[in-house]
């Protein structure tokens, strides 16, 4: 278990308190479309405000690459942080340097104030010492609530750290004390559904995790470069070609370690990625060329629901399929359905993480039977192959 400061050990009475969390949400058209990662940090920002200290909120938003692009502004986010507080929070179109402590001086006793996205600097994504002291100016302690930014060494996460008292926020704490409760000593079999869009990012995860549970379901467009690289024509699917190798590489190893990797055994495809597009179940050998797998057929949903029966512990990261797009989010929902069930019936321990994962067990009305959900997706991913997180780590010290 990590052992580190929380808000307990730090005096926060009339000081400023610097929060580092994760409001990188989901935005669409504008729109928030998932508030977790909001609702999240309240009790945080909550008990430091009511403990008299003044806020000051700490995020990045998108990867603006330490340019200033008012596409990546946070002054939404603010404005529906104000919502789920309900505590004023001032928008500062400044992170750092005078402006900053302006807003931050000039605040009133119980309003929060919240900086604008950090990643417009270079120095937060280099982990610039100069930009962590500059960060650092406007404080007198630090909190990190951002249990998801953890897997970044970033200014912000990490050289602010050193720099001001630090401790834990109240989400950091139960992501820690959740995972690691729930895998440190996992109950075996463990299976792990690893989808989602692109394989180039989750390569070294497959491998990783290969090593530590005993069954691999691979869904998402990813199963597509596995198959591939099994021989299956997938059509115009999504497809890393280039990857086929190192796919082949990895059911090799995945085999020696006792891992069984789960792969789609047919199909849903259509023509064209929208709603309403006409679907068409389909035989892996049978892919259309001018179709694409949007799900996993009806075959593969039995396969994985039934493997799910024999398994102690699941961990999830990614859906099986195009799930924002119904019919397409067919597999997702009735994998999420039965682990939900085990779950509530006592047999399975199950934990998931990642924006896109945690938005499509909502869907499938499978999250409340969950056993923990995590707000993180790559810190969540780097957890569970048992990386060392320098976001943790740098709080233990
Ligand atoms: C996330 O959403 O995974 C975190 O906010 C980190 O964002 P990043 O992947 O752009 O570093
Ligand atoms: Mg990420």
């Amino acid at each position: 278990m990590a052992k580190f400061k929380t808000i307990d050990d730090l005096d926060v009475d009339g000081k400023r308190v610097l929060v580092r969390v994760d409001l990188n949400v989901p935005m669409m058209d504008g729109k928030i479309t998932d508030t977790s990662r909001i609702d999240r940090v309240v009790p945080t920002l909550t008990e430091l405000s009511n403990k008299g200290a003044r806020v000051v909120v700490l995020s990045h938003f998108g990867r603006p690459k330490g340019r200033i692009n008012m596409e990546f502004t946070l002054k939404p986010v603010a404005e529906a942080l104000q919502l789920a507080l309900g505590l004023g929070v001032k928008f500062c179109p400044e992170s750092v340097g005078d402006k900053a402590a302006q807003y931050i001086n000039e605040a009133a006793e119980d309003e929060v104030v919240m900086l604008e996205n950090l990643r417009f600097h270079p120095g937060e994504e280099e982990n610039d010492r100069m930009f962590a002291i500059r960060l650092a100016d406007l404080g007198d302690a630090y909190v990190d609530d951002a249990f998801s930014c953890s897997h970044r060494a970033h200014a912000s996460i990490e050289g602010l750290a050193l720099l001001l008292p630090a401790a834990a926020g109240r989400l950091m704490q139960a992501e820690v004390e959740a995972l690691t409760s729930a895998l440190e000593a996992p109950e075996h079999p463990v299976a792990a559904v690893v989808g989602g869009a692109k394989v180039s990012t989750k390569m070294e995860v497959l491998g990783n995790l290969s090593a530590k549970v005993d069954l691999l379901l691979i869904g998402g467009g990813m199963a597509n470069t596995f198959l591939f690289a099994k021989g299956v024509d997938v059509g115009s699917s999504l497809c890393e070609k280039d990857l086929a190798a190192d796919a082949l590489e990895i059911i090799g190893s995945a085999k020696e370690q006792g891992c069984e990797i789960v792969l789609p055994v047919d199909g849903v495809v259509a023509r064209e990625f929208r709603e309403g597009a006409e679907a068409l179940v389909v035989e892996l050998d049978a892919i259309p060329a001018d179709s694409m797998m949007l799900d996993i057929g009806p075959k593969s949903i039995i396969d994985a629901v039934g493997r799910l029966e024999g398994c102690k512990t699941l961990l999830w990261n990614g859906p099986f399929g195009a799930f924002e797009i119904p019919p397409f989010d067919a597999g997702t929902n009735a994998v999420a359905q039965e682990a939900a069930r085990l779950t509530r019936e006592g047999k399975l321990i199950s934990v998931a993480g990642g924006g896109d994962t945690v938005s499509a067990l909502d869907r499938a009305g499978a999250k409340g039977d969950f056993t923990y959900i995590s707000t993180a997706g790559g810190a969540f991913l780097e957890w569970l192959e048992g990386k060392r997180l320098p976001g943790v780590a740098v709080l233990e010290k």
